[in-house]
Order: structure tokens, then sequence, then C-alpha cells
């Protein structure tokens, strides 16, 4: 059978989504209060860099004077979990925007409706328990496909590429925000330091366990660079594929579009 990575452990192809849906089992009930104490809240800003290139249109906001627009805007979060990426786009965004999150993990999606209704936003998201794999929309059906975080989980990138550029629409934009390499000289030192001592310590303080902290840096460092991953959408039938990177290489926000 083959065989792909689970952070360092080499696994058999088909365990690997057990084993990752274990880990966002495990964290759901947190997740989101760590995502702000391991970053320090710069994931706000790598989402909000997110969410500007997603660019869903304003016609229709509280204030604005244009007219609503002529058809909704639709965004389909893979791998939304507890909804963070569409909320803010939807906030972002005028009358019409609506998302998608699709997810394979009941836990994280149940907290992210929790969520949704908590913030008055439950008629703008529908959430969908769903493998990025094999996706169970319509071709062309979104104008915007954004995984936040999320790619690095699924055991074939390659497949769950080809579904994303299937469901968006043509001239609709992908957009990837991933964890990437850090190569700023001294900086790269201290985010090792960081990564491998102190995030599996605070993992264990909030969440309980060390584990999916481990897991979660491991598979950082084995997901591929920015230049390797940029030709695996080529590869998918992404047009027009460009990166940056933020926070000199924490992360890299991928853009690709369907011609
Ligand atoms: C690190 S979280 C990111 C959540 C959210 N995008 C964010 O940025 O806050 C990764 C998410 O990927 C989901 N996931 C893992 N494998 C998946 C798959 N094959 N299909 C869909 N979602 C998957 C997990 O359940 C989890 O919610």
């Amino acid at each position: 059978m083959p065989e792909t990575h689970f952070g360092y452990r080499q696994v058999p192809l088909d365990d690997k989504q057990a084993l990752v849906d274990d880990v966002f089992h495990k964290v759901a009930r947190r997740y989101d209060l760590m995502n702000d104490l391991m970053s320090a809240g710069l994931h706000r800003a790598w989402k909000d860099a997110l969410v500007t290139a997603i660019n869903p249109p304003t016609k229709g906001r509280p204030g604005r004077l244009e007219q609503k627009p002529d058809r909704d805007f639709a965004l389909l979060d893979v791998a939304g979990g507890t909804g963070d990426v569409s909320f803010r786009t939807i906030r972002a965004g005028g009358y019409g925007t609506r998302a998608t999150v699709a997810d394979i993990n009941a836990e994280m999606l149940s907290v992210g409706r929790e969520r949704a209704y908590g913030q008055g936003l439950d008629d703008a998201v529908t959430f969908v328990d769903a493998n990025a794999e094999s996706l169970p929309f319509p071709d062309k059906s979104f104008d915007a496909v954004s995984i936040a975080f999320g790619i690095r989980n699924v055991p074939r990138i390659d497949v769950a590429l080809g579904e994303m550029h299937r469901v968006l629409r043509i001239g609709g934009r992908f957009l990837c925000l991933e964890f990437s390499n850090v190569d700023v000289p001294g900086l790269d030192a201290l985010y090792e330091l960081y990564s491998f001592n102190l995030v599996p310590v605070i993992g264990r303080a909030v969440v309980g366990d060390a584990e999916p902290y481990r897991y979660l840096v491991e598979s950082i460092r084995r997901f591929p660079r920015p230049n390797v991953f940029a030709d695996m959408m080529r590869a998918a039938g992404f047009g027009r594929v460009s990166h940056r990177v933020m926070s000199g290489g924490i992360v890299a926000l991928h853009s690709g579009w369907r011609l």
C-alpha cells in the first residue's frame, strides 16, 4: 500500500485521515483559543490577508450608497473547521456574500455552527460535512475557494486540489493559506525552538495533550516548499499561480485562478 507522512511518522496512505481526524477531534473545543495563544494573535492578520485576496464584493454593505449586487457571492472554505475564514469574509463583503464551510470533522463543524449562531451569521454560512478529496458540490459552483491551514492535513493533496479546481467557476480564484518555511537568519532558530519546545507545552496546558501539537509542528516541516506546491497547483489546472510569504516565511498565501 502507498505510504505518506503523518507528521514525521511514515504511515499507510489510507491510515492518515483517521489519525488527522483524531487530532482535530481532541482540539476542537479549544481550537480557536489555541490559535490565538500559539500565534500571539498573528493568525488574525494572516486570515485578513486571505480575505482581502478573496475580495468579496462590498456592494450593498450597510452605510454604502451602491445598490445591492445582482447575484450572491459564494465562497467555499474547504477544511474550514470552526468557520473563521467564512465569518471574516461575510463581514468584509456586502449583501449577498455567502459562505460554505466544508470540513471532514463533525466536532469542528459543531463548534463552528455554535459560533455562527452566537455571532448572528447562521443565515449566511452553511456547514457541510465533506472530505476535500471528494467535494459534494456541482462543477463551477463557487466564486472563490479557500483553504486555510488545511491542505497539509489532507492525505491526497493532488486529488483535493483537483476537486477545488472543479467546483470553482471559470474566472474564480483559489487561495490557500498554509504554514511555510522561515528563512530569515536568527528568526529560523528562534522559530524552531518555539515550535518544538513551547508549542507542545502550551498544547498540554490548554488542551491537556501535547501530541496534537507535536503533529502540527512536524506536519508544517513536512509540507512542500512554496515553489513545489505552486507546481502542484498548476498540475491541478490552476493558472496565473503565485504566492507571497508573510511574517518572515511562517506562512505563505498561494493564489491560482480557474481560467
Ligand atoms: C488547522 S485546521 C484549520 C481550520 C480553519 N481553516 C482555520 O484556519 O481556522 C485543519 C482542518 O482541516 C480539516 N481536515 C483535515 N482533513 C480534511 C479533509 N480530508 N477534508 C476536509 N477537511 C479536512 C480538519 O478537520 C480541521 O478542521
